[in-house]
């Protein structure tokens, strides 16, 4: 099975009206490769309004991927809080992320892509998250990394957190679904890495990536002693917007967070992973376009590895 990995796609017709293009171009690019299952692991929105949501399930709707075996996705922290449009609203927005009824928006981003939570394992509703999907002999297992607000420890809504009771169900869920599958593949928005080590980042600005170390998943050694117990073989994250792949804690990485904020204008970004018996291969793939020229080239960066 082939699975094209996206993320942190911020469609809003408001605030980012050039992504429903760069998305409607990957979503195509990645068809034409003949990928039989997208994730998308957080950010599909970027102010998280009813605006937003519906620009984002048109689109998948218009390839026809409004359906459990062929879309998985995971919220990120736009989905619930939104972001900051303009400068001005810079210091309204911890005030507004503070009114937002975190409960409410989980279930209202489940009500956007309801079909793609059919065919799961969760925990009754109103819980949301975590769920298990089983596709073919791949186990996806969604999980819920947004921490609540707070004005001392989370004043703008960006930070990392996978709370008690979810890791519990977590726990449940692999204890039924994990044995019936050949690989397993953790779904979260947030990065686990301290520092981002890539040729990409060592061009973002040092605040940027201060915001990044401060905003990745706190308190992860449960999570990682579930997913040793249960042989997660690979983490597919964004949240920090550059695509890469790195392993941690002898565990595999692959963020698609650069996907459509490329570093470059013209580039898109689309990461692909592929098992070959006990093998896992993951691939990002850089498009570049030049619709002037009417050119595409296409960069490849491989990884594989042995199970
Ligand atoms: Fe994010």
């Amino acid at each position: 099975m082939k699975i094209a990995h996206l993320s942190d796609l911020h469609i809003s017709p408001r605030s980012r009206p050039e992504n429903s293009d760069y998305t409607r171009r990957l979503l195509n690019y990645a068809l034409e490769e003949g990928v039989d299952h997208i994730v998308v692991t957080g950010d599909l929105t970027d102010l998280a309004t009813p605006d937003d949501f519906l620009e984002a399930r048109k689109i998948f709707d218009e390839f026809g991927l409004l359906n459990p075996f062929r879309l998985t996705v995971v919220i990120g922290n736009h989905d619930i809080f939104g972001g900051v449009h303009l400068a001005k609203d810079l210091i309204k927005y911890p005030g507004r992320c503070a009114t937002i009824n975190y409960e409410r928006k989980l279930n209202e981003f489940k009500s956007y892509f309801l079909e793609t939570f059919e065919n799961i394992y969760a925990p009754p509703p109103p819980k949301v998250f975590p769920f298990v999907k089983p596709i073919g002999d791949i186990l996806f297992v969604g999980v819920n990394s947004i921490a609540k607000y707070s004005k001392f420890a989370n004043l703008f809504g960006a930070k990392g957190r996978v709370y008690k009771s979810e890791l519990s169900d977590v726990e449940n869920l692999l204890k039924i679904a994990a044995h019936d599958v050949r690989k397993r593949i953790l779904l979260i928005h947030h990065h686990f890495n301290k520092q981002v080590d890539t040729q990409f980042s060592s061009r973002q600005p040092t605040l940027k990536r201060l915001e990044l170390y401060a905003n990745r998943l706190k308190y992860k050694n449960k999570l990682y002693r579930i997913m040793r117990r249960f042989n997660i073989d690979l983490v597919l994250h964004g949240h920090e917007h550059v695509s890469h792949h790195y392993s941690q804690r002898g565990f595999y990485f692959m963020n698609a967070g650069g996907c459509v904020d490329k570093i470059k204008p013209q580039e898109l970004m689309v990461n692909f992973v592929q098992f070959w018996g006990d093998q896992l291969y993951t691939e990002i793939r850089t498009i570049h376009e030049d619709k002037l020229k009417n050119q595409r080239k296409i960069f490849a960066d491989t990884l594989v590895l042995n199970g």
